[in-house]
C-alpha cells in the first residue's frame, strides 16, 4: 500500500480490519462511492481503492492544503515528486516552513509533513503553520516518494473526486449505495488544550452528520474513541450505529508520533439502514 503522507492519527494501520469490517457488513453488495470527508493521509481511500472495494471514491477535509496536495499527487505525480525532491535536497525545514506560510504548494506540505514533529499539521494564533522539525527524521528519501507517489497516482487515477470543505457539505450528494468513513478530530483534540487539528469537531457537528447520511441510506463507519490503560473513551452515539472494539495497531512510527498508548480503537457501523 503506497504510504505517501505521514500524519498524525492515519489510520494506516487499521486500514484492513476496517475494510474486513465494512465487507461483511455489505455481505457482497458493491460499493458505488466511498466518501472520506476527514481524509487527512486518506488510508481507508487507498486501502479500499487496493482492495478494489469500490467503483468512485471522495477524499475531502476541511484543510485546502492536504485536499490539494492528493488532487497533485494523482493528476500531476511528477511534478509533485520532483517539487519534493527539490526542497527535500536543500534541506532547510525553517525556509520552507516561512515559504508555506505565504504560498502553501502540495510540495513544500508533503516535505513539512515528512520532517515535522508528530507527522502533526499545528498552527499558532494567526492561522500559520507552526509545527517544528523533528531532528530524528530526515524525511522520505525522494526516490522512495517518487515510488509512493507513482503508485498512489495509479490507483486513484480516474476515480477520485477531491473536495475542500465541512464534512456535511462534501458529503451532501451521497445517497444509498455510498458509504462513508469518518475519522473527525477525536473530541479530546476538540475541547480543552489539546486542539491539534487546524479545526475541531463538535459532538453536535458529528451527530448531524450522522443523521444527514443515514437518512440519505448512507452506510456510516466511524473511529471515533478507544481504550487504553483500564480508560474507557467511549463517546455517546446514536443506537443506530453498533460499536466495535478493534486492536490497535503499533508501529515504529506509531511510537514516533505519539500514538503508541492506545490498546483498543472503536469502530462504529451502521446497524440498519433505511433503504
Ligand atoms: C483524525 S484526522 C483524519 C486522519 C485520516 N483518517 C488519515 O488516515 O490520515 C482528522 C481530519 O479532519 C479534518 N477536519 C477537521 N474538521 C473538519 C471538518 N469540519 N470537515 C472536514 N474535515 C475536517 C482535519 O483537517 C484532519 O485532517
Amino acid at each position: 500500500m503506497p504510504h505517501v503522507i505521514p500524519y498524525q492519527g492515519s489510520k494506516r494501520l487499521l486500514a484492513p480490519a476496517i475494510l474486513a469490517v465494512l465487507r461483511e457488513r455489505l455481505a457482497g453488495q458493491p460499493v458505488r462511492r466511498l466518501y472520506e470527508p476527514f481524509a487527512g493521509s486518506a488510508a481507508m481511500t487507498l486501502a479500499a481503492a487496493h482492495a478494489q472495494r469500490a467503483d468512485q471514491h471522495v477524499v475531502a477535509d476541511s484543510y485546502g492544503p492536504i485536499v490539494l496536495l492528493w488532487r497533485q499527487i494523482v493528476e500531476a505525480p511528477q511534478l509533485v515528486a520532483e517539487g519534493y525532491r527539490r526542497v527535500w535536497q536543500a534541506g532547510d525545514y525553517d525556509a520552507v516552513r516561512q515559504a508555506f506560510r505565504r504560498d502553501p504548494t502540495p510540495e513544500d506540505l508533503l516535505y513539512l509533513l515528512t520532517r515535522c514533529v508528530k507527522a502533526a499539521v499545528r498552527f499558532n494564533r494567526r492561522g500559520e503553520f507552526n509545527q517544528a522539525a523533528d531532528k530524528r527524521r530526515r524525511g522520505t528519501h525522494p526516490d522512495r516518494m517518487a515510488a509512493l507517489i507513482a503508485a498512489a497516482a495509479e490507483l486513484l487515477r480516474g476515480r477520485t473526486e477531491f473536495r475542500i470543505g465541512d464534512a456535511l457539505e462534501t458529503t451532501c450528494d451521497a445517497t444509498a449505495g455510498d458509504v462513508a468513513y469518518l475519522d473527525p478530530p477525536w473530541h479530546g483534540t476538540t475541547v480543552g488544550n489539546d486542539n491539534r487539528y487546524h479545526a475541531g469537531y463538535t459532538r453536535a457537528q458529528l451527530l448531524t452528520l450522522i443523521d444527514a447520511l443515514h437518512s440519505r441510506g448512507v452506510l456510516v463507519l466511524l473511529s471515533y474513541d478507544g481504550k487504553r490503560a483500564g480508560q474507557d473513551f467511549a463517546q455517546m452515539l446514536p443506537d443506530s450505529l453498533r460499536r466495535l472494539d478493534l486492536p490497535a495497531m503499533r508501529s515504529a512510527q506509531a511510537t514516533l508520533l505519539g500514538r503508541a498508548e492506545w490498546t483498543t480503537e472503536s469502530l462504529y457501523v451502521t446497524d440498519t439502514l433505511r433503504q
